[in-house]
């Protein structure tokens, strides 16, 4: 290959349509174009279809010199065409076989439609709400999403490559996005060792040991160097001691956008920086294909790495397939047979209703009664059949979620008043533009809602964030109800107190007058296609919940950072006088932890034992199904290292099991804690398991009170 192909392949354009950053200048398409024909781009973004990819791929096969196949790549975030929970609320289930199966489903639809690589899954820890992006994670904690990361990597991946039904998957954001100062979107992550190493890497290793074959760098600055210049991270650590063979893209702009941070002088230095700390593949800044060559050729930047870059990009395409048959992901038949296949959906189905979190239920207000009810349906989410699809998906056809009105529409024998409440505004036009979905001015429609309050046996409220109020460049300063909701929330109670919220949001929100009054509260987050009916099913309780937050939800905003494996600090516990760790004029705890999660029947936790052989402890619990009726439960175990040369936090969650539980019936649950559990990275980056007490906590939240303690010698 000459310098100029060998950069070629370091070259992704974006394509025509989905945009998902600042948009190509108009005129760029034939220039792309003529690119693609000279061996001079490695990967297409956001071009989908069997056709449209296939068409692409000739320019690329059929006239330049060597006619190597393009990668084409997508966000493919939570599904494809069939739409899943957006990733935050599949992290609720806490069921890994089902979120594998999520990026399964995902992946055959989008590699139907020719793909073969998802910029997937977004592993950035975040403690921070007001961040729009939590939405794609996996919550707060390194455990929990080190697990996801890893099932969803082998979702998308399966386990071979090369078949017509899988793609390469991406973890990103390397690293530290999610740690993003004050909640604000592409802000300056700044963030200790301690950290860096025991929270924020752990889920990409996580993704490499379950055989991501890319990686995404990032568009935050980590501690002064921003993440796609950053040769510490990308060629010491991801490269160096976790070699990882496969490649890593920039984020789209990252590499220019570094002229911005004040690290690099111009474009051609931006390049420099790049390709020197190790970022394989220009996202869409033209800078590679630009300067690159002349680098080479002044010595800024070695032959070497550029060999050693394109290799991993071909490495890659070897191992797609793409090489046998570039092709073979461009089937128009297959791809008619697969998009939105009856499967699919039930998949997606199955997801939305372990997705859902029963946040509070007094009174047994929940399950509703099947017939005899009149019911009040208020909110203007709960007839809005697009908002449930969330952001991030690129290659939905949109308006096709099922409504919370459709589902419950389902159950014949109750009657249903639906009213709106506060209007949405239109949400086509403010996909790309910061602006409120909800209604702030226009009370039109309120009183009619109140009305139907009045005279209902039961009042539904759905109210949240509409669908593209979180996500990239959706950052908020506020965590409560958008708009008129709380308003309305607050009249409707006042009307009729025999209410359930259920809740649709892409982040935790801070809802502390509906915790305090409302007496029943589902967080059904932003569930996709499916959404209405696994609400309803969980409403009237033919599917019983039993989702656990991943994430904290705070009483305030101001409380946030807020997370439940926080450090204890020299003075945790009120003393009698104002000095100890705490706000004066609010409380400490959150408004619901982390790993909270009600069921309709009851658990309970007793005989926690642990048996200590070496470095190896296990634990056993016996739980039991209280209630009357069968359920499901997620088992958490939490460990708290007592004292240790650089401090751990209060409680850690390393180890987890879901288990379903007939109604009376008791199970002993057993966990095995390693050395991989027991240890941490000390402030030199090293794993290290030191000997000492350890408390053990097990339960149904991060909040449970049943613990023991043994000694690693
Ligand atoms: C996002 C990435 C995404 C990329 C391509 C960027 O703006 O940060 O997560 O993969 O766009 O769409």
């Amino acid at each position: 290959m000459t310098l100029e192909e060998k950069i070629g392949q370091m070259n992704q354009y974006t394509g025509f349509f989905d945009v998902t950053g600042p948009a190509p200048a108009d005129g760029e398409a034939k220039k792309k174009y003529d690119h693609i024909k000279s061996g001079k781009v490695g990967s297409m973004l956001n071009v989908r279809g069997a056709e449209q990819v296939q068409k692409m791929q000739k320019l690329a096969v059929e006239n330049s010199r060597l006619g190597i196949p393009i990668i084409f790549a997508l966000d493919v975030i939570h599904g494809h065409k069939t739409i899943f929970p957006i990733p935050l609320a599949e992290a609720a289930s806490w069921d890994l076989e089902a979120i594998e199966k999520g990026a399964r489903v995902a992946a055959i639809e989008a590699a139907a439609q020719g793909l073969n690589w998802t910029f997937a899954p977004m592993v950035d820890i975040s403690r921070d709400a007001r961040w729009g992006r939590v939405m794609e994670g996996a919550g707060e904690d390194t455990y929990l999403g080190s697990k996801i990361a890893a099932a969803r990597v082998m979702g998308f991946q399966g386990d071979d490559l090369s078949a017509n039904n899988t793609i390469i998957a991406c973890a990103k954001h390397f690293a530290g996005y999610g740690f993003a100062e004050s909640g604000k979107e592409y802000n300056t992550a700044d963030v200790g060792t301690s950290t860096l190493h025991n929270v924020i890497l752990p889920l990409f290793k996580a993704a490499k040991d379950a055989g991501v074959r890319t990686f995404m760098n990032s568009f935050n600055e980590l501690n002064g160097i921003p993440a796609t210049g950053d040769r510490y991270l990308q060629r010491v650590i991801l490269k160096g001691e976790w070699n990882f063979d496969g490649f890593v893209v920039s984020d789209w702009d990252s590499i220019i956008e570094m002229i911005q941070h004040g690290h690099a002088a111009d474009g051609k230095h931006a390049a420099e920086l790049a390709a020197n700390a190790g970022c394989d593949m220009d996202m869409e800044a033209h800078l590679y294909i630009k300067h690159l060559k002349d680098l080479v050729k002044s010595g800024k930047v070695k032959e070497s790495d550029i060999d050693d870059a394109a290799r991993r990009i071909l490495r890659v395409k070897y191992e797609l397939g793409l090489f046998d048959d570039p092709y073979r992901y461009c089937d128009e038949t297959r791809e008619k047979e697969l998009i939105y296949a009856d499967a699919h959906k039930a998949a997606a189905l199955d997801m939305a209703k372990k997705s859902i979190v029963l946040l509070k239920n007094e009174k047994n207000i929940l399950p509703l009664a099947k017939s005899g009810q009149k019911i009040a349906l208020i909110g203007p989410l709960a007839d809005d059949k697009d908002s449930p699809l969330g952001n991030w998906r690129l290659a939905a056809d949109g308006n096709n979620a099922i409504t919370v009105l459709e589902g419950m529409n389902t159950y014949k024998e109750n009657t249903i008043n639906h009213q709106i409440g506060v209007k949405l505004l239109s949400n086509e036009k403010t996909r790309f533009i910061y602006e409120l979905e909800i209604n702030t001015t226009d009370k039109s429609d309120m009183d009619e809602a109140v009305a139907a309050a009045k005279v209902a046996d039961v009042v539904v409220m759905v109210l949240g964030e509409h669908g593209f109020q979180s996500g990239e460049g959706r950052s908020r300063a506020e965590l409560d109800l958008p708009g008129l909701q709380q308003e309305l929330l607050e009249k409707c109670f006042a009307a009729n107190s025999n209410m359930v919220l259920v809740l649709n949001n892409g982040r935790p929100l801070a809802i502390p007058w509906a915790a305090k009054n409302v007496p029943a509260i589902i967080e059904a987050w932003q569930l996709g296609m499916e959404s209405g009916n696994a609400i309803a099913q969980v409403l009237y309780g033919d599917y019983n919940p039993s989702g656990k937050l991943p994430m904290t939800f705070p009483r305030d905003v101001n409380q946030v950072p807020i997370y439940y494996n926080y450090k204890n600090t020299g003075r945790p516990d009120p003393n009698g006088m104002v000095f100890w760790s705490h706000y004066t004029d609010q409380t400490n705890d959150p408004l619901y932890p982390f790993g909270h999660g009600l069921s309709y029947t009851t658990f309970k936790y007793d005989n926690l034992h642990t048996i200590v052989n070496g470095r190896k402890v296990v634990v056993s619990v016996s739980v039991t199904n209280t209630g009357k009726v069968d359920g499901e439960e997620v088992v958490q175990l939490y460990i708290r290292d007592k004292v240790a040369s650089v401090t751990r936090p209060i409680k850690e969650l390393k180890g987890f099991k879901k288990i379903n539980l007939a109604a009376g019936k008791s199970q002993t649950v057993l966990f095995t804690l390693t050395e991989k559990e027991l240890g941490f990275f000390n402030n030199q980056g090293k794993f290290i398991v030191e000997s000492g007490d350890f408390d053990v906590m097990v339960g149904g939240s991060s909040a449970t009170s049943l613990d023991n303690t043994f000694t690693i010698k």
